[in-house]
């Protein structure tokens, strides 16, 4: 339902978010309201309620319609904790400044994902792993990782393969910038770029390892298809794409995520 709702509002899932917090405030105000009338008028009570009550109420109807208009389960864990969140941040007093500080990590990291809807999280050693045992062997490579994030896939590969060209697109400042100073710090040959990668020619590359999201692996299938040379590889880590089965699938991760490749034919 989610997806209709979406789609026939055309709305990200943080918009409806928005206005799923917006319409809760308002129900709790009309029922709030409706309770101190019919108090006022049937017992003569002149009602007042707790602001925690109130809280407690917004969350809840929050949650409630995040449910209804379809939303993945975990944003009703999001809409619930929310306003008490800031109900208790606000009766903490904490200075303005922790907030701004908050605001420009948070915006540095996040960039854009309202946008890609792809957050940042990294991978882990065991995908790396992974992703190097999968690598054509006995000649130079040109891989990259859209979506770099703070970059250790690609810093993990260009050590491992150090005739090979490995790179990494990001899209968000913060993790890009990360990136940059740790392959510095640590004489990386692994080179990143800032931007989009939507903007790259696939063509250019033998390996494209991506750890997105599955809102945007339609997408990148097409491109890929589009782009990508005959005999180049497509990664995923984790995220499938939906009716295009992959060339083999790699399952060591003790996590139960699995490793999608796909051969481009
Ligand atoms: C799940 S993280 C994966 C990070 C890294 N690949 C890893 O394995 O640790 C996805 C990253 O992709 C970035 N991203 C999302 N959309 C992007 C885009 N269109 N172009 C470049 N980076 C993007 C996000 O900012 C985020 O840092």
């Amino acid at each position: 339902m989610q997806q209709n709702l979406s789609a026939k509002l055309n709305l990200k899932p943080a918009t409806l978010a928005v206005l799923i917090q917006c319409v809760a405030v308002f129900t709790v105000l009309c029922v709030t309201w409706a309770i101190y009338w019919l108090s006022a008028i049937i017992f003569n009570l002149d009602l007042t309620y707790p602001i925690f009550t109130l809280v407690l109420l917004q969350a809840l109807f929050a949650a409630f319609f995040s449910h209804l208009s379809g939303m993945a389960s975990w944003w009703r864990w999001i809409h619930l904790g929310f306003p008490i969140v800031v109900w208790a941040m606000s009766i903490l007093h904490i200075p303005n400044t922790f907030y701004l500080i908050g605001f420009i990590v948070t915006l540095s990291l996040y960039w854009t994902t309202f946008r890609t809807q792809v957050p940042f999280f990294p991978s882990r050693s065991v995908i790396w792993e992974q992703v190097l045992s999968l690598l054509p062997q006995n000649k130079p490579i040109r891989l990259i990782d859209i979506g770099s994030g703070l970059g250790d896939l690609s810093m993990c590969v260009a050590k491992a393969r150090p005739e090979s060209l490995i790179e990494g697109i990001e899209i968000a400042p913060l993790p890009w910038l990360v990136s940059v100073v740790r392959a510095k710090l640590k004489r990386s040959r692994a080179v990143f770029k800032f931007g989009d990668y939507h903007a790259l020619d696939f063509a250019n590359y033998d390996v494209i390892f991506a750890y997105l999201s599955p809102a945007v692996m339609h997408a990148l299938w097409q491109k890929s298809h589009a782009e990508m040379r005959p005999g180049s590889l497509l990664m995923s880590y984790e995220f499938e794409i939906q009716g295009v089965p992959p060339s083999s699938v790699i399952s060591h991760d003790d996590q139960g995520k699995m490793l999608y490749v796909w051969k481009i034919p």
